[in-house]
C-alpha cells in the first residue's frame, strides 16, 4: 500500500455527500487535501485542507483550482471526482438543457480535471484518478437517460485515463454505488435510507483504491446496497 502521508489529493464536490465524506476520512488518514466546492460552508478548516472554488461547468475554475492547489503544496497526487447532479433528461425529452448540463458537470468537469492534473499525477510515478460514476454507468434501470449516459461516458473516461497514465504510473478508478444516503436520493423511496450505502463507506473505499499499489488496482468498483441481477 502507498504512504498516505503527505500525498496531495484533489476532490470536488466536497462540501455535500460523498465528496465531503471523502474529505474528512482522507484528512483524517494524513492526506493533504484540496477540496473543491461552490461554497464552503460546513467545512471545518484544517491546516492539512485547502479550500477553494470549483464549478465543474467553468473551465477557468478548474484551472484556477488546480493552479491554487500546486501554489499551496507544489504537487497533486490523486483526484477524486466527486461532483455529479442526477438532473432527469428523458429520451423523448425536447428540451436539451438537462442534458447538457448532465454532460458537462458529470463529464466534461472530471475530463478537464484530468486534463490539468495528468502532468503532475505522472510527475510523482504514482497518480491516481477516483471517478464517482454510479451504477447507473453499467446497466440502465430507469427512464433518466441523460444521467446513465453521463455515467457511461464517465466510466469510458476512466478507461481512457488508464490507458493514457500507466506508462507514467497513474492508475485511475470508476467507482459504481448504487443508491447512497445524500441530498441526492432525498426524495427516494424504493429503498429506506438506512439500507441505501452510506457517504462514510464510499469514502472508506475511496480511501482503500487511493493507496492500492500500482499493480494491485481496481479499475471498476461495484457497490451493492441491495441484490442486483449480473451487477
Ligand atoms: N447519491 C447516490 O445515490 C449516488 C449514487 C451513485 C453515484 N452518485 C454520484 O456520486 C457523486 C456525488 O453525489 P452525492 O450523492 O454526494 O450528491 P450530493 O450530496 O447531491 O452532492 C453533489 C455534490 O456535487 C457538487 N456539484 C454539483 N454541481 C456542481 C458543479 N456545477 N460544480 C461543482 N460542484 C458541483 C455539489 O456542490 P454544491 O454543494 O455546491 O451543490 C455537491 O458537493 C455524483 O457524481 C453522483 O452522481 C451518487
Amino acid at each position: 500500500m502507498l504512504d498516505p502521508t503527505d500525498r496531495v489529493v484533489m476532490v470536488s464536490g466536497a462540501a455535500r455527500g460523498i465528496g465531503r465524506a471523502t474529505v474528512e476520512r482522507l484528512l483524517a488518514a494524513g492526506f493533504l487535501v484540496s477540496a473543491g466546492v461552490r461554497d464552503a460552508r460546513g467545512l471545518r478548516s484544517d491546516t492539512r485542507l485547502l479550500v477553494h472554488r470549483y464549478d465543474a461547468e467553468s473551465l477557468p475554475s478548474a484551472q484556477d483550482w488546480v493552479g491554487a492547489t500546486l501554489a499551496r503544496f507544489g504537487r497533486v497526487q490523486g483526484l477524486v471526482n466527486g461532483a455529479g447532479i442526477n438532473t432527469i433528461a428523458r429520451v423523448t425529452d425536447e428540451d436539451e438543457t438537462a442534458l447538457d448540463q448532465l454532460w458537462a458537470v458529470n463529464v466534461k468537469g472530471p475530463m478537464r480535471l484530468v486534463r490539468l492534473v495528468l502532468p503532475h499525477l505522472a510527475a510523482c510515478g504514482d497518480g491516481r484518478v477516483i471517478n464517482v460514476a454510479s451504477l447507473s454507468g453499467k446497466r440502465v434501470a430507469n427512464e433518466n437517460a441523460g444521467y446513465a449516459l453521463s455515467k457511461f461516458a464517465l466510466v469510458a473516461l476512466t478507461h481512457a485515463i488508464r490507458r493514457e497514465g500507466w506508462s507514467a504510473g497513474v492508475r485511475a478508478s470508476a467507482l459504481c454505488p448504487g443508491f447512497v444516503a445524500t441530498d441526492m436520493t432525498a426524495g427516494v423511496t424504493a429503498v429506506p435510507r438506512q439500507d441505501m450505502t452510506q457517504p462514510a463507506d464510499l469514502a472508506r473505499l475511496i480511501e482503500t483504491l487511493l493507496l492500492l499499489p500500482s499493480n494491485a488496482v481496481v479499475s471498476e468498483l461495484l457497490v451493492n446496497c441491495r441484490l442486483e441481477t449480473m451487477l
